[in-house]
């Protein structure tokens, strides 16, 4: 199979978590026999140092022609305290999403058995966790009307929607609902909320075409503390857009480290994939970001491929090393491996289709450095 890749490393540890995801697609190429050609692109802050603009028309273009879109992170300090910067990272990322029509955003949480006593949470708390968030991308208080009065005193950010944006990331929840545990929860806040309303009705209204599926419906408020207080009853969560930002950092918590999370954001055309996390600039450059995030967003990348053998590969392989004790510092402060290392093995792993003498040989190794 021959792909075009666009690639935007962002910035932060965009560049670095990126670079061992190409690794894994290299390996996954070269065993499975496919050609994968990557096209890099800029976006966001390191876009604006270049160019002037957070998001250049040939990024753009690149990301219309290419079969999928891989990115590292955004954001930079030099624009977070500065709340009247004109131009921002962000604005190149919010851009995307828009021209690309990525309107669902789909964020897996799972619990790894091996990271359990890494969450502040109770083990107990942890068993069977495994649920997805469907975060609707391109609507509501991010992109509605913004204003600032002119004596700077008053601002004001709109959370519209209308049907049809709420129906088409809908339609995809209960999808994956049907075909996971078959049981939707709407987030919403609903009491209060007209656009929350529109939300609820619309949803009710889809629910006898999915007559597999069961719907309920939960205010965000008390969402967020069902996540931790029982994170098990989920199984597809589908929100707007602050919602889902929100509830999705809340939820990773319960992986055991926010730099494991992946996602994918899916149009009807395009989809983009990155790690969850932020661009973590404190970190830059040192090697020691958790690049699991962004590898199990190319196994996303991979599935969106038609790639699922490939991909479930990939997935094995970053069990393994998490068993292994493989891990970087967000998981384990003392006995940590580099990002490149981690990606090293993820990628030898690959190549090796997981083969005993690979695994024996590399968990020697960290037996004699652990001792
Ligand atoms: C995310 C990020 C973005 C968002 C920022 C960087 C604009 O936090 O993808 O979750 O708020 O959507
Ligand atoms: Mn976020």
């Amino acid at each position: 199979m021959e792909k075009k890749i666009t690639v935007i490393n962002g910035d932060g540890i965009g560049p670095e978590v990126t670079a061992q995801s190409i690794k894994v697609l290299q390996a996954v190429a070269n065993t499975y026999g496919h050609q994968f050609s990557y096209d890099y692109a800029l976006m966001g802050a390191d876009a604006i140092d270049k160019t002037g603009s957070p998001l250049p028309k040939e990024t753009v273009d690149s990301c219309l022609q290419s079969d999928a879109i891989l990115f590292g992170a955004i954001g930079d300090p030099r624009y977070d305290n500065d709340p009247s910067a004109k131009v921002r990272p962000e604005q190149g990322l919010l851009q995307l999403r828009k021209e690309l029509q990525l309107f669902a955003n789909i964020r897996p949480v799972t619990s790894h058995a091996a990271l359990q006593h890494l969450s502040p949470l109770k083990n107990k708390h942890l068993e069977g966790v495994d649920f997805i968030i469907f975060r609707e991308l391109t609507g509501g208080i991010y992109f509605g009307k913004k204003e600032l009065s002119e004596d700077g005193d008053t601002a004001s950010d709109t959370c519209t929607y209308q049907r049809f944006e709420i129906e088409r990331v809908a339609q995809q929840a209960f999808h994956y609902a049907q075909k996971r545990r078959k049981k939707l929860t709407l987030v919403d806040k609903a009491n209060v909320l007209e656009s929350s309303r529109l939300w609820r009705k619309v949803v009710q209204a889809m629910a006898p075409i999915y007559p597999d599926v069961t719907v309920d419906y939960m205010f965000v408020d008390n969402a967020a503390m069902q996540i931790i207080l029982y994170p098990s009853q989920f199984d597809v969560v589908l929100t707007e857009n602050m919602f889902g930002d929100i509830l999705s950092d809340e939820a990773s918590v319960l992986s055991g480290s926010l730099g494991l999370l992946p996602s994918a954001s899916v149009g009807n055309h395009s989809a983009l994939f990155e790690p969850i996390h932020g661009s973590y600039p404190q970190a830059a450059g040192k090697d020691i970001a958790n690049p699991l995030g962004s590898i199990l967003s190319t196994a996303m990348l991979l599935d969106h491929l038609g790639l699922q053998k490939e991909a479930h590969q990939v997935r094995e392989a970053v069990n393994w090393t998490l068993l292994s004790g493989f891990v970087s510092k967000d998981i384990d402060p003392v006995n940590s491996y580099s990002t490149s290392a981690i990606g090293d093995l993820v990628a030898g792993y690959v190549t090796r289709q997981g083969d005993q003498v690979y695994k024996t040989a590399h968990q020697q190794v960290n037996q004699s450095t652990i001792i």
